[in-house]
């Protein structure tokens, strides 16, 4: 075997709960995305609308700075955006009745937060109970909150991953969807580390939404 292929073997990772059909939905879902930064999360879930793996629409997109590379993103992808600057809310519970007026106009289903750096008050978690999804930089309940690459690297694990969960006031903590199980190296740096976790959280987001919206689906079905 080849030096190129051991790395490529040891490149391995193990994604759960396995989904062998991808969910239709009539209509597609109406998606909502908050994004605080740069924004890969956002158009992998973008593209997956396109590519069919997920049935759904992201009707719109919103921001919490002007500088957010999301924005540009957005603009190539076609995806209308609106940038709120938190800065310019009296509380969190103010600026979260802003996102849930604004998601309102779009009739969104539910949301999802890739990479949205703001905690969320209990006021926009109850306006969308279980419909407001989160995503992650370990396996939870491991390295919760801010900085987990670093705390994993940090603390001499030899496994981390991503997580896509449903949101609840407790941050980091709310039921898990789907997980991947990303090896760490030795010659690993944070830079390294997040770019292998960051291709498995383009491959487990939009199938997390996907599990979520089922249950949207089948709540709204039984009235
Ligand atoms: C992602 O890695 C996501 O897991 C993380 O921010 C990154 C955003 O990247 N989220 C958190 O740390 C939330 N606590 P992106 O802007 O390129 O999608």
């Amino acid at each position: 075997m080849e030096a190129d292929d051991r790395v490529a073997e040891k490149n391995y990772v193990l994604i759960s709960p396995e989904i062998l059909q991808i969910p239709r939905f009539t209509p597609k879902i109406n998606l909502g995305v908050m994004a605080s930064g740069n924004g890969t999360n956002f158009e992998a879930l973008v593209n997956s609308t396109k590519n069919a793996c997920l049935d759904a629409e992201i009707r719109l997109l919103i921001v919490n700075s002007h500088k957010c590379e999301a924005i540009n993103r957005s603009k190539r992808l076609g995806i209308p955006y609106l940038i709120l600057d938190h800065k310019e809310f009296n509380s969190r519970s103010e600026f979260d009745k802003e996102i849930i007026k604004q998601f309102s106009i779009y009739n969104i289903e539910g949301i999802v937060m890739a990479g949205w750096m703001r905690i969320v008050s209990p006021t926009l978690i109850n306006a969308y109970p279980n419909r407001l999804i989160n995503i992650h930089p370990s396996l939870l309940p491991s390295f919760r909150g801010a900085n987990a690459i670093d705390k994993a690297l940090n603390s001499n694990v030899f496994i981390t991953g991503c997580s896509v969960h449903l949101v609840t006031p407790e941050v980091d903590n709310g039921p898990i969807l789907i997980q991947a199980a990303v090896p760490i190296f030795k010659s690993d740096d944070k830079q390294t580390l997040l770019e292998r976790i960051q291709i498995q959280e383009h491959r487990i987001l939009p199938i997390g939404v996907s599990i979520a919206a089922e249950a949207w689906r089948d709540e709204s079905s039984q009235g």
